[in-house]
């Protein structure tokens, strides 16, 4: 399994693309402007709920969505829209106000009750840097993405995980 170092939230992508961008100005892009802004966010936010949907491994911690007490598959993608464009530098912070007018709740507040284990969230985050690097995001640039996602872990695992699989046996 792909491993990932930890690094702080938001920061170390919007250090890592100020410099070295040709741009004579001395303006900085974004990899939230390289890779097209809020339509790619949209398209990989799709991509990625599709793919985590379609892992066995994965698919079965949300199946509380859409329940009372819950939030919505839309909540969720609009929140990862809101995350998505702050990790990739773009005009966003998180957690803050979705496209759908909803307030984001922190990454410990969404996560808490799920029970999340340590090796699920680990393989979240390699089915997440597959649909990047299938919907185009370089290697160099998945790397930069990766270590922020990554650094959240400590919010997003449970102290009292429940192993939840819907795999065939
Ligand atoms: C770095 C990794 C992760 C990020 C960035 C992330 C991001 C988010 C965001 C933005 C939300 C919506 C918060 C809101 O509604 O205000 C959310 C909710 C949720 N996440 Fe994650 N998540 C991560 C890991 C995981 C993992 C590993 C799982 C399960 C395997 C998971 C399952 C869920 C579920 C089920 C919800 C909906 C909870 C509810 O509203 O009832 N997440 N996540």
């Amino acid at each position: 399994m792909k491993r990932f170092g930890i690094g702080a939230f938001g920061a170390a992508v919007v250090i890592a693309l100020t410099s070295c961008n040709g741009n004579p100005a001395g303006a900085s892009q974004s990899l939230f402007e390289k890779y097209g802004g809020a339509a790619t966010v949209r398209k990989l936010v799709d991509d990625a709920v599709a793919g985590l949907l379609a892992d066995c491994n994965i698919a079965p911690y949300f199946a509380g969505l859409g329940k009372p007490g819950n939030g919505t598959a839309e909540r969720v993608k609009s929140c990862l829209r809101l995350q998505f464009t702050a990790v990739l530098g773009g005009p966003a912070s998180y957690p803050g106000r979705n496209d759908q007018g909803d307030m984001c709740v922190d990454m410990t507040t969404a996560h808490r009750n799920l029970g999340i284990p340590g090796p699920v969230f680990d393989r979240f985050i390699t089915d997440l840097a597959a649909v990047l690097k299938a919907d185009g995001v370089s290697d160099a640039d998945i790397n930069t993405i990766a270590p922020v996602l990554v650094g959240l872990k400590g919010q997003v695992v449970s102290t009292n995980p429940v192993t939840l699989s819907s795999c065939p046996r």
